[in-house]
């Protein structure tokens, strides 16, 4: 019987996370937990119910009966409705840094996400899945990049949903979260010790998979486990 395993992957914002985590799930044969998605469901159910982020009981309560659902092909359900392209608007990536730092917000959410890997073997991607989610994570990466590529990945794909994104202001954006995630007093953004940083920079997509590939080998008894 196959053991099972959880791959934390932790990283700034634009370093490529979701695709690879996404593209990692996929060779391993396990599922795919994109925690980001879950902080900005949440943000987007306080925008619509106009909760102030001063309120943090109510956020708290949303972040608790939030009924999120998430797709192996980033589909993003909030209580039943489709909401993966809404969440990913950029006022969202900012409303979903600022939520992100209210503890009870992260306690109710950080508890459904250890209760989506109870069972199940997965590759779980955000900022603290390493330190927090599951510190006893069998494989972690801390993935990273310069803020200047991560920026333009970010630009890439914004453009690719049609938008018309700006580099500086892009980059502008990225550095802001970056800072806010990993200075918030609750479970910063920050490498676990035992965490490999793999950096990214310059390498393509599937350079990337292939060394996540290898340090899941290396880190999993040759990946036996869950590696055919
Ligand atoms: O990965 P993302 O850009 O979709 O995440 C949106 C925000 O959610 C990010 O700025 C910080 C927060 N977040 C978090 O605090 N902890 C996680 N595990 C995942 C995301």
């Amino acid at each position: 019987m196959n053991k099972r395993i959880i791959v934390a992957i932790d990283g700034p914002a634009g370093a490529g996370k979701s695709t690879l985590a996404k593209r990692l799930a996929k060779r391993l044969g396990c599922l795919y937990i994109d925690t980001g998605a879950m902080y900005r469901a949440v943000a987007l159910w306080a925008a619509r119910t106009g909760t102030p982020i001063t309120d943090h009981a109510r956020l708290e309560r949303l972040a608790v009966e939030a009924e999120i659902a998430l797709g192996q092909d980033g589909l993003v359900t909030l209580n039943g409705e489709d909401v993966s392209a809404a969440i990913r608007a950029p006022e969202m990536s900012e409303s979903a840094s600022v939520i992100s730092g209210v503890p009870g917000v992260r306690r109710a959410l950080v508890a459904k996400q250890q209760e989506m890997g109870r069972e199940t073997s997965a590759v779980m991607e955000g900022r603290d899945i390493g330190t927090v989610v599951f510190p006893e994570a069998a494989v972690k990466i801390y993935l990273d990049a310069t803020v200047d590529v991560r920026a333009w990945r970010r630009v890439r794909d914004l453009a690719a949903r049609g938008g018309v994104p700006v580099f500086e202001e892009v980059r502008a954006d990225i550095v802001k979260r970056d800072l806010r995630d990993s200075t918030r007093p609750d479970s910063p953004l920050r490498q676990a010790p035992d965490a490999i940083l793999l950096d990214s920079s310059e390498l393509d997509e599937l350079q990337t998979e292939e060394a996540m590939l290898r340090i899941v080998r290396e880190r999993t008894s040759n990946g036996k486990e869950i590696l055919s």
